[in-house]
């Protein structure tokens, strides 16, 4: 899978790929990261990517001109590109489409900055647009982040052990169970009883009962969804 990040600002995406689970596939081959700037295509002398907005409105709007060439370039070197914006005015991104954008080959991420990005951009090289949530953050990158490492644990390979894939949140409407570590009593607080004893067809009921549990306190929404089997 080829990453394409469209940013004024590469840096603030750099770093995540320099370390853990997303540099060891990049070490392996499994991903590729790229930049490409739309500064570097923008026809102005100064070369300035942004204006005021036509109609009036707060703030400075990126222009068409540098996203228009920089994205003509990209899909001219690839047209299988799969170019996704990120804005906070769009469908959330759900776990579901991180699972279908892992089959692409390679995605393009847009990242807006100042107010947003012209709407005729979106309108002629979008392929999808995703929010991460329904808040306003300075810029996109840290949402093109989220989708990509969100996506990326999907692609075979990237994650060591693929059975912990399957029992996540969100592969059911269910959320995870909690999880525990060593020691066994730490600062006089036990991990569950049950999950000690070693009998696996008990713990699979607790560990069940937890997450309908964990499920209704923290997302009913979801919980509407399944039928529960423990008394809550
Ligand atoms: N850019 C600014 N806010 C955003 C959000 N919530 N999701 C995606 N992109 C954004």
């Amino acid at each position: 899978m080829k990453y394409t990040f469209v940013t004024l600002f590469p840096n603030l995406i750099e770093g995540y790929f320099k370390d853990s689970i997303l540099k060891r596939a990049i070490d392996k081959g499994i991903i590729e990261i790229d930049y490409l700037n739309p500064r570097d295509y923008s026809k102005n002398k100064h070369f300035k990517v942004d204006d005021t907005a036509v109609g009036g409105g707060a703030g400075m709007v990126m222009n068409p001109q540098p996203l228009f060439d920089a994205l003509d370039d990209l899909r001219c070197k690839d047209e299988n590109v799969h170019i996704v914006f990120l804005t906070p005015v769009a469908k959330p991104f759900v776990q579901n489409d991180a699972k279908r954008l892992a089959q692409k080959s390679h995605i393009a991420f847009v990242s807006g900055r100042y107010e947003g990005i012209d709407e005729r951009v979106i309108e002629k090289y979008a392929d999808e647009v995703f929010s991460i949530g329904d808040y306003v953050l300075t810029g996109g990158e840290l949402a093109s982040l989220i989708i990509c490492d969100a996506t990326s644990r999907n692609i075979e390979g990237v994650l060591g052990n693929s059975q912990s894939l399957e029992v996540e949140s969100f592969e059911t409407p269910l959320l995870e169970a909690p999880s525990f570590s060593k020691p066994k009593m730490y600062e006089g607080l036990s991990v569950p009883s049950e999950y000690l004893k070693g009998n696996h067809s008990k713990i699979r009921s607790l560990k069940l009962a937890l997450s309908e549990c964990k499920t209704k306190f923290f997302r009913p929404d979801e919980l509407k969804k399944y039928k529960v089997t423990a008394k809550l």
